[in-house]
């Protein structure tokens, strides 16, 4: 997780996991305040020291990489380098961001970070992503890995949760704030986080983190207060995180907070650093918007409840000795650099070069938004290659999308789905500039087709509707259903709907079809109107007019879609 809001923070609204895919979320980065990323660089900024715009810095973990470019611009440097292990973040930060350099990198290792290369390295609310991945010792790799990458007398900065020191606590939450019980925030079997009381969530939690059970706790009447009595650690998680209802299911995966206060020291010390300093840095905004007046902590020490407040995050700092010396190194920074992978690209007349690698060139047969796809003329002629395209701003939306045709093709099998095989890809990525697939059997047509011809056939629409369903319910994954990459494909003279993407997203609750989906398949000027084999995206008032209008909307494919999908994945 990764909060998302600060003091001076106007209150955004609700947005989602600031963690999630490619190709669908970029409207949420948009929507994060300025304002609250300026907060965030001001909790760690101050303890840069000197700095100028020659300071090598490192962004470990930088995500979007927003405060990345963030500082970089505030500083007027081109020298911060932002650290991602995910292609999807470096292939959404490189498509949104223009000063910073991105490098691929496990941050528990930072091979491309030479040692003694940086002024500064800073962790920003990622330490509980690398302990959830990578366990407490990946959180030790990293430092040491940080350690060795300083120069002389370079700086750590890591921001995160704090985990209150050991102890119980009593808790007092509002009970009346929603429903009580689970069933009554369940409607069509779809269980709703956001309408349970506090205090029927905070069971929820019990039940469900780190596997359930995780802690002991009891309800007790103290004071005339109805309290809680729990270890501190376990207060603190539910308090941080009681507010992400819409993305419950994911952030309960999650445990925030790793170290105190004493234990950040520790590890710290371990790794090598000196000069440690441990800063309080309470959210405000949580503060004031999420906890005040709404939980309360407290200590009891036999006369009476004590009030208590544990600091929502901290800031340590951390030094590496100007005399202390790892063994140098003579290499650079190695950034990703997306223009010299599109330039190894070489589509020549009769034959497609990547590398070493040299495909047999056939007819173009589609380009779609982000690719090409070419027949590949080896004299079978059943298979395709995809590549990126060089022509389109949006090629790094097309390095994410072979990235989920290449792996995640164990997906849509646990689905179930019928797709088009993929056989080659690039070996050296991903990044992947290319893949080689199934060719489309001939005579199959594009559900888009289809629509706008009036041949969706109601077996065709109970199938799509079925996937749906099924990912809907899994409640970990979702589809791509742009009919553009749809195609009815006959088999053994049964027709069947065969996915020709692998776009795979994790799992969104808001997505409710308002990016690709229902309203193309139901509206064929959704798909009539498309550029690029791609269905246009209804905007949201498109989508929210759709929905009032659904349970009346009376066609022949919006009453198969009706008959067929669950009825808790329906527009609403
Ligand atoms: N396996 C295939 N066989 C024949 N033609 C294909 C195949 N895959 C794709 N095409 C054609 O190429 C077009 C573009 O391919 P694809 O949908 O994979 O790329 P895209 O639209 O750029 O990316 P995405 O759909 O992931 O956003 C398709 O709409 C289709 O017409
Ligand atoms: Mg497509």
């Amino acid at each position: 997780m990764e909060s998302k809001e600060r003091e001076g923070g106007l209150p955004p609204k609700e947005t989602n996991h600031l963690i999630s895919e490619t190709g669908r979320d970029l409207t949420i980065y948009g929507e994060l305040m300025d304002a609250a990323l300026k907060a965030k660089a001001a909790s760690i900024m101050p303890y840069f020291g000197e700095v100028s715009d020659k300071s090598i810095i490192i962004d470990v973990g930088s995500g979007t990489g927003q405060l990345a470019e963030y500082i970089s611009r505030e500083l007027h440097s081109s020298n911060v380098y932002a650290v991602d292990f995910s292609h999807d973040m470096l292939a959404l930060a490189a498509a949104n961001l223009s000063k910073i350099n991105l490098v691929h990198d496990d941050a528990t290792k930072l091979d491309k970070i030479p040692n003694e290369s940086a002024d500064i390295i800073y962790h920003g609310t990622v330490g509980h992503e690398i302990q959830t991945f990578r366990g407490i010792s990946g959180l030790d790799d990293s430092l040491h890995s940080s350690f060795r990458s300083l120069k002389p007398g370079g700086r750590e900065i890591w921001r995160d949760f704090v985990k209150p020191p050991e102890g119980d606590v009593y808790l007092e939450i509002l009970t009346n704030d929603g429903f009580d019980t689970v069933d009554k925030a369940t409607q069509n079997g779809f269980l709703n986080y956001s309408l349970l009381s506090t205090k029927a969530l905070f069971d929820c939690f019990h039940c469900q983190f780190k596997g359930g059970n995780a802690f002991n706790y009891e309800d007790v009447t103290q004071d005339g207060h109805n309290l809680i009595k729990l270890p501190a650690k376990y207060a603190q998680e539910f308090i941080l995180r009681k507010d992400y209802t819409a993305n419950w299911r994911q952030e309960i995966e999650e445990e925030y907070t790793y170290w105190t206060q004493d234990e950040a020291k520790s590890a710290f010390e371990k790794s090598g650093f000196t000069n440690i300093q441990i800063i309080d840095d309470d959210n405000e905004y949580i503060r004031n918007h999420r906890l005040t007046g709404k939980v309360a902590l407290y200590t009891y020490d036999g006369s009476g409840l004590k009030p208590i407040e544990f600091s929502t995050h901290m800031v340590i700092v951390g030094q590496k000795e100007p005399s202390a010396t790892t063994k140098t190194e003579e290499r650079e920074i190695e950034p990703i650099n997306f223009t010299s992978l599109l330039d190894s690209i070489k589509v020549k007349n009769e034959s497609i070069k990547i590398d070493q690698q040299e495909f047999p060139k056939g007819e173009l047969l589609g380009r779609g938004q982000h690719k090409e796809v070419y027949l590949v003329d080896d004299g079978e002629n059943n298979k395709v290659i995809k590549i990126v395209r060089k022509d389109m701003t949006t090629f790094y939306s097309a390095f994410s999308s072979l990235q989920q045709s290449v792996e995640r093709q164990h997906i849509l099998d646990n689905f179930g789905i019928k797709y088009m095989k993929i056989y080659d890809y690039d070996k050296n990525g991903p990044p992947y500039r290319f893949l080689v697939q199934e060719k489309i059997p001939k005579g199959s047509l594009c559900a888009s087709e289809l629509i706008v011809n009036g041949e969706l056939k109601e077996e065709n629409i109970a199938q799509m509707a079925q996937i749906v369903n099924a990912f809907e319910n899994s409640k970990q994954w979702q589809i791509d259903t742009n009919p553009f990459n749809w195609y009815r494909v006959n088999k053994n003279g049964k027709t069947e709907m065969v996915y020709i993407g692998g776009t795979v997203y994790r799992y969104n609750e808001n997505w409710s079809f308002d990016k690709v989906g229902l309203l193309q398949w139901v509206d064929p000027r959704y798909v009539e109107t498309s550029q690029n084999q791609s269905a246009k995206i209804p905007n949201q008032a498109e989508f929210q007019d759709f929905a009032r209008r659904w349970q009346k909307l009376d066609t022949k494919y919006a009453n198969w879609w009706k008959k067929y999908l669950n009825p808790n994945v329906q527009p609403k």
